[in-house]
């Protein structure tokens, strides 16, 4: 999820439902012989689909006995993770030898914010420059300790499991996942980024980037600021030790580029205080268990190299040499853009910038380091349907809309395709197709599709059609001409309501996993992000945060759907990362908690606890995952 906008992730999406048929379970004979013999051979069989009720027993018999309490609760305790994490292969050069692919004559140092310095006189990359950098953002908040807090053991007392769910009998129409596997090999696991968790933005010679604009006085719109967010930058080790004791085997994060890279640009220095400062969170993962996996950038360029800028692609390529040749080696996964195919507004020629500065660190970490890991891209992707399924026009609306925010990146990528026809042929969109040279440079390079896929709704056409629409640039749909809704055309909304944009849908798991796996026919594909934010869950009590039902049925039928994309579908889901890991600053808010963490904002400790969810997720895996 990313801190932008709630406008900017508007979804669409409908009622048409190939796998509508999954929601309903024809009557059929319990045959356990099929089941088995099915449930031991990988998918594309559906006769799991269709299993009922095994037996229903007789009208009960109505008795009395003598009284006694039963004991219902017996106290179960997280499983730890294994620790240390034994890497059995090095994914590139250790830094000694790679350090030589580094640009050479670059400025190693650090930077203290002194807002009293104003002149350049030490310099174009001297403290002065810095300080001018920060001039115009500064907050309402000041972070309360600036140093790193040494790891505590979690006490058992924390680690207690909520009490168990209800689970439907065995044998129950829904029960055709149970005998599904999840390979040893899947990846999961929980999910935050830099900026909104970190805190210290201007701590530790950390330069500016993009976003932190969100929340700087004077700050009229009311926005919350980052700039003590969770703290950490200083409690991250605390917060692997958790993620650790609960049992959690991966961790996904993000670096924060104008840490490394202050000013951002090609050949400015580098920020020595952030290299240590990751390498020892990377450390601290695999002393811990956990394996890291890193997005180079989740939406935190620097201010002075935006996705529009076109010196954003070499930029970014030089930012992530100093972060690859240090951690490649430790690392398997890499993710270099967060969600970077939404928020164009009318700047659509950022697309090729996006993508050309991608495929640089594609082909530089594979070609000229030699990383032998998985790198790709991260999109946000909320599934649109045709609000009427019978309307060829409302089916134009859902595939446009699959255009505007998966077709203009991930058909170059995946596909080696232009930019989709209906953007392109958008009267005055400013995107122009992308060169024969272009397009064979941007093809392949990711080695499987990741997404964010927090929830699906319906796409109809506006008022006078598409295409009147697509030729007038005052329309206010213009460009993407598509109206989106999460109302189905019945009057019912199409899940439970949360408190920002999503809704609680499983029914469309399915086919959101099949979009992007028939159509950008990835080798697999990753469930970076997913996540639920029930309704006003921060006026809650503690206590009652923490006991977060919806968040834990969101997550498991959504994962029960995925088992079925997987064995039913044939779809080769690879991981699943719920998000996030805490509650953060999310939407600009700290009061949209997407966390499976509570974290308390106002006891000067920043002191997290577990929510009912993160047992529940983590049990999931315990029970789905091939051991
Ligand atoms: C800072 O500003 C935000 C947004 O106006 C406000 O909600 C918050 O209470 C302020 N915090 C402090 C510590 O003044
Ligand atoms: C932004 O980048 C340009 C071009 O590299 C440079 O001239 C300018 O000084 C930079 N501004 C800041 C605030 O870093
Ligand atoms: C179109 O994009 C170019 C960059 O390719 C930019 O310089 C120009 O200002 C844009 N034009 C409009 C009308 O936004
Ligand atoms: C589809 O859109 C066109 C253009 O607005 C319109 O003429 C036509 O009636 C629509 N079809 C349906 C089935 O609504
Ligand atoms: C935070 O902790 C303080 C001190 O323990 C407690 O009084 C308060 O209720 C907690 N609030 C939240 C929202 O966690």
């Amino acid at each position: 999820m990313s801190t932008y906008l709630l406008s900017i992730l508007a979804v669409y999406s409908s009622t048409v439902s190939a796998w509508g048929s999954s929601q309903h379970h024809p009557p059929h004979s319990w045959d356990s012989t099929q089941l088995s013999s099915s449930c031991s051979t990988l998918p594309t069989t559906t006769a799991l689909m269709s299993t009922t009720p095994a037996t229903c027993s007789a009208m009960p018999t109505f008795t009395y006995t003598s009284w006694k309490y039963t004991a219902l609760t017996t106290t179960r305790y997280a499983t730890p993770l294994p620790s240390p994490f034994k890497l059995t292969t090095s994914y590139a050069p250790h830094f000694s030898q790679a350090s030589t692919l580094l640009p050479s004559g670059v400025i190693y140092t650090t930077y203290s914010l002194d807002r009293s310095l104003t002149s350049l006189q030490d310099g174009t990359y001297g403290q002065g420059a810095y300080a001018r950098m920060w001039a115009p953002l500064s907050y309402n908040t000041s972070v309360p300790f600036t140093t790193t807090v040494s790891p505590t053991p979690l006490a058992s007392s924390e680690l207690i499991y909520p009490p168990p769910l209800y689970t439907a009998c065995p044998g129950s129409a829904d029960d055709c996942v149970d005998c599904y596997k999840l390979p040893s090999n899947f990846i999961w696991g929980l999910a935050g980024s830099a900026f909104q968790i970190e805190g210290g933005l201007t701590e530790a010679g950390r330069g500016p980037s993009q976003i932190d604009m969100f929340g700087a006085l004077p700050n009229t719109a009311g926005y919350a600021n980052a700039e003590v967010a969770d703290m950490n930058y200083y409690l991250y080790k605390q917060d692997i030790a958790r993620l650790a004791a609960i049992g959690a085997p991966f961790y996904s994060f993000s670096i924060s580029w104008t840490r490394i890279v202050p000013f951002g640009t090609v050949n400015s220095p580098i920020n020595i205080e952030a290299l240590k400062h990751y390498d020892d969170l990377i450390n601290t993962c695999l002393e811990y268990g956990i394996q890291p996996i890193v997005t180079l950038s989740h939406n935190d360029a620097p201010r002075n190299v935006t996705y529009v800028d076109p010196s954003f692609p070499d930029a970014f390529l030089y930012y992530s040499k100093f972060v690859m040749t240090r951690y490649a080696d430790r690392v398997s996964n890499w993710v270099t853009l967060n969600e970077p195919n939404i928020g164009f507004g009318l700047e659509y020629f950022a697309a090729r910038y996006i993508l050309l500065g991608h495929a640089k660190v594609y082909h530089w970490y594979k070609e000229t380091l030699k990383g032998t890991g998985q790198i790709t891209m991260k999109f946000a992707n909320n599934l649109a349907l045709p609000l009427d399924s019978t309307n060829p026009n409302d089916t134009v609306a859902a595939l446009r809309y699959q255009d505007y925010i998966l077709g203009l990146i991930g058909y170059p990528i995946f596909l080696g395709q232009n930019f989709p026809q209906s953007i392109l042929s958008t009267t005055s969109i400013n995107l122009t197709a992308l060169t024969e040279s272009e397009l064979s440079y941007i093809k392949d390079t990711a080695d499987y599709f990741a997404f964010d896929p927090y929830t699906a709704g319906f796409a109809t056409s506006p008022p006078g059609g598409i295409e009147a629409c697509a030729a007038d640039p005052t329309n206010p749909l213009w460009p993407t001409c598509v109206l989106g809704t999460n109302v189905q055309q019945d009057g019912w909304l199409n899940g439970q309501g949360s408190f920002a944009y999503a809704y609680i849908a499983p029914q469309y798991v399915r086919q959101q996993l099949g979009f992007v796996w028939n159509v950008l026919r990835p080798k697999g594909v990753l469930i970076a992000e997913f996540g639920f934010n029930p309704y006003d869950e921060f006026t809650r009590t503690v206590v009652a945060q923490r006991y977060d039902l919806e968040r834990t049925l969101y997550y498991q039928w959504f994962l029960r759907e995925t088992l079925k994309s997987i064995y039913e579908d044939g779809v080769n889901v690879i991981g699943t990362l719920a998000w996030s890991f805490l509650d953060n600053d999310e939407f600009v808010s700290y009061d949209q908690q997407y966390g499976l963490q509570h974290v308390n904002r106002t006891d000067g400790k920043f002191t997290r606890s577990f929510k009912r969810s993160i047992f529940d997720f983590v049990d999931f895996f315990h029970e789905f995952v091939e051991r």
